[in-house]
């Protein structure tokens, strides 16, 4: 079916966005309800900051378009996919503490223009604000799904911090990290939309599936965006990760093909935390030399296909297609 919104110059991620306007304005109005404290001006001018940045909301339009794609008829999975962004949001500006983040969303950080104990306090507060939400559609079973979530985010982060500065940290670790402080609440937020929509069981662990596979081939996008993204487009500095001494896919891949002179720099960047001037050009040239940027991306597209097959057994409609088109662009994506 041809519609209006499909033109050429537009994202499959506008496309999506387009296709549920409607529902993603009841979103952002709540969104806008719920983060301000009558109580503690430092919240409202903190979310503020951050939610009025933007961001592309594509963990709620996966809610939506879940919900949708199952011709759900109720309001509740509004209520979730606002769910979904507080508790991204709350995760971002922990993110941005532990990470020692200075840009985000093309705007200064939190943890910068206020302070850490503000960006942990009101995380804490938008988390909080997260359940409650929840908690207003009734169902026991997305509460499982979103706290299960939660707790698996806060464990990837955790497990990423012990594995950062590590060079035994090997691909499997990475998928851990990666399947943990991301896709965990890209599945959360399609299976929950499959929930309420009382999907048969079977479509909401394809649902779940879906959004396992697109969260890790987001992830490993993201960690070649740190290396080769432009930082006025991404809206966040590039060489963070490097600086952070993390083991992210692309390092992973040309610490194993190191020669000895290789590995010594990787030693003293990553391990000694010895880091001066052009190393990490130094590090951008080793990794081309064995091709890791193209290696994590092939493990990428690796994702997406598993992502698409899952929508395989999910109902055939206009929702379908856009989600389909969404794996291949979150490989393709720049920002
Ligand atoms: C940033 O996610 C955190 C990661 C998991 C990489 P997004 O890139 O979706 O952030 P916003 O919401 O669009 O700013
Ligand atoms: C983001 O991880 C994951 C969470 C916020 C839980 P990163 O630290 O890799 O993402 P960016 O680059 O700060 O967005
Ligand atoms: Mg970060
Ligand atoms: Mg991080």
């Amino acid at each position: 079916m041809i519609t209006t919104t499909t033109d050429s110059a537009s994202t499959p991620l506008d496309r999506l966005s387009d296709r549920l306007a409607g529902d993603m304005e009841q979103v952002n109005i709540l969104i806008r309800n719920r983060m301000a404290s009558r109580h503690a001006p430092r919240i409202p001018e903190v979310t503020a900051h951050l939610v009025e940045a933007g961001g592309k909301r594509l963990r709620p339009m996966l809610t939506l378009a879940a919900a949708r794609l199952l011709s759900y008829p109720g309001q509740d999975h509004v209520k979730l996919a606002a769910t979904v962004e507080f508790i991204h949001t709350a995760t971002l500006l922990h993110d941005d503490v532990v990470d020692e983040s200075r840009q985000r969303r093309g705007r200064p950080t939190a943890n910068l223009l206020w302070d850490n104990k503000s960006s942990v306090l009101v995380g804490d507060y938008l988390f909080a604000r997260s359940f409650q939400l929840m908690v207003e559609t009734g169902s026991l079973r997305v509460l499982d799904i979103l706290a299960n979530a939660s707790a698996t985010i806060a464990e990837g982060e955790v497990l990423q911090l012990t594995a950062a500065q590590d060079l035994r940290t090997d691909e499997a670790i990475y998928l851990q990290v990666v399947r943990g402080k991301t896709a965990a609440l890209f599945s959360a937020a399609t299976e929950v939309g499959g929930v309420i929509a009382g999907a048969p069981e079977d479509q909401v662990r394809a649902l779940y599936d879906y959004g396992d596979a697109l969260g890790i081939a987001f992830q490993i996008v993201d960690d070649l965006l740190d290396y080769g993204g432009v930082s006025a487009t991404i809206g966040k500095n590039t060489g963070d990760d490097f600086r952070e001494r993390k083991l992210t896919l692309p390092v992973i891949k040309a610490v194993t093909r190191a020669d000895a002179e290789e590995r010594a720099f990787w030693v003293r960047t990553i391990e000694a935390g010895d880091q001066r001037d052009g190393d990490l050009d130094r590090a951008l040239a080793i990794m081309a030399r064995h091709g890791a940027m193209e290696a994590a991306r092939a493990d990428a597209l690796g994702w997406v296909a598993k992502a698409r097959a899952a929508l395989s057994l999910l109902p055939e409609n206009e929702i379908r297609v856009l989600l389909d088109d969404l794996a291949d662009f979150v490989v393709a994506r720049v920002a």
